[in-house]
């Protein structure tokens, strides 16, 4: 019996209710294979917390956190609580914490979903986010508060060391994928420190893979050729902040933001890595019962790729499949319903297979 211990971080809103349909789903795979099993294990951390005992994670948290094969987490954002905050405090104590700097966030047109986008079915998209620096690397201050004087600044740090090993990370990612094909995003027109930092150290790096078959483009740019020739890209390596907002692009190019998954891994393993559906906590549904699951699933199988389980990976996915084509769909996809109506529709095919 192949044991592996999750821990599980819901967070807020409707990170609870898609988190809990997935916890369901990983239960039935692991009953239905007989060799596996998943010991889970829950923490609390959320805005709630917060808002009751000041902290998101508790002394030692992180090191309890630790010692866990890999971490499933909802979303963390409240109304109560500015997002700076929650996300600092929470997803970015984690993802730094455990030096999670590689960011996969595969984008696919799954079957029966319909995408507003003529031809999006030849959307088979990695995009591989650097997310230990870059913009969000905390770097910066505000002074002379609440004067008319008064001053932010917001300082990007990309470091040799950084940008080398994502854009490795993206090569190697290439590498293994049939087209074996990989865009690098920038902005080194206008941005001539940092961003030609990026690019230098890429084109550096592409030495190494010649069998990728590289181009680059700039993050204005590309947003136009994944709307017009989404055909033309395979994995597209960009920064913390470009591919924040790319993702999102991608995901709702391809159906919702309600399926996209995404893997913040740290590829040394030395420390868990962390796996999350890329929506936040969706205020306007939260408690209405109608999230899409979907985005946990597919995160859950990323989750047991990592783990080593590439058959239960392949199974679930397969899963998912049938179950899009199958019409049963969330209010996002333009279906009626539930977030639990799918959870038990695809634990049923699960037991079924
Ligand atoms: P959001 O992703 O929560 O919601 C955007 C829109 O997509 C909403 O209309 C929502 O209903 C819809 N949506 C998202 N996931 C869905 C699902 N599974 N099924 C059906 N519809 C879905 O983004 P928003 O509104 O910008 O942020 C809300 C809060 O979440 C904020 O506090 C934000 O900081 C936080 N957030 C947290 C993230 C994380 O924990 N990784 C990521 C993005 C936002
Ligand atoms: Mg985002």
């Amino acid at each position: 019996m192949r044991s592996h211990r999750i821990a599980v971080i819901p967070g807020d809103g409707i990170g609870q209710e898609v988190i809990e349909a997935g916890k369901k789903v990983l239960s039935a795979l692991a009953e239905k294979s007989g060799d596996l099993c998943f010991e889970f294990v829950d923490f609390d951390w959320s805005s709630q917390r917060y808002l009751e005992k000041g902290e998101y994670i508790p002394a030692g948290g992180l090191d309890k956190l630790s010692r866990f094969d890999a971490i499933y987490f909802g979303a963390v954002g409240s109304q109560d609580v500015p997002d700076h905050i929650s996300l600092w405090e929470l997803r970015l104590a984690i993802c730094q914490g455990f030096d999670q700097y590689a960011n996969v966030r595969p984008a696919r047109v799954l079957p029966g979903v319909n995408s507003r986008l003529k031809g999006a079915e030849s959307i088979d998209w990695i995009i591989v986010r650097e997310n230990s620096e870059g913009e969000y690397s905390g770097n910066g201050g505000r002074v002379h508060q609440g004067f008319p004087d008064e001053v932010g600044t917001e300082v990007s740090v990309f470091t040799k060391k950084g940008v080398e090993r994502i854009h490795r990370f993206a090569f190697q990612l290439a590498q293994s994928r049939p087209r074996k094909q990989l865009t690098l995003v920038t902005k080194s027109n206008a941005q001539r420190y940092g961003m030609v930092l990026w690019d230098e150290v890429f084109f550096e790096v592409a030495k190494d893979y010649p069998d990728v078959s590289i181009d680059r483009e700039l993050v204005d740019a590309v947003t136009t050729r994944m709307v017009l020739k989404p055909e033309t890209m395979d994995v597209i390596v960009a920064t913390n902040l470009h591919a924040d907002i790319l993702s999102d692009l991608a995901a709702a190019l391809s159906g919702s933001l309600g399926i996209a998954p995404t893997a913040n891994l740290n590829p040394a393993r030395t420390f868990p890595s962390m796996f999350e559906p890329i929506h936040g906590s969706a205020f306007d549904i939260a408690g209405k019962g109608i999230a899409n699951p979907v985005g946990s699933f597919w995160t859950a199988v990323m989750m047991l790729e990592h783990l080593g389980e590439s058959t239960a990976a392949e199974r679930l996915m397969a899963a998912i499949e049938r179950l899009t084509a199958s019409g049963l769909q969330t209010k996002d996809l333009g279906g009626t319903a539930t977030t639990r109506d799918v959870t038990q529709a695809i634990c049923a095919d699960i037991e079924r297979q």
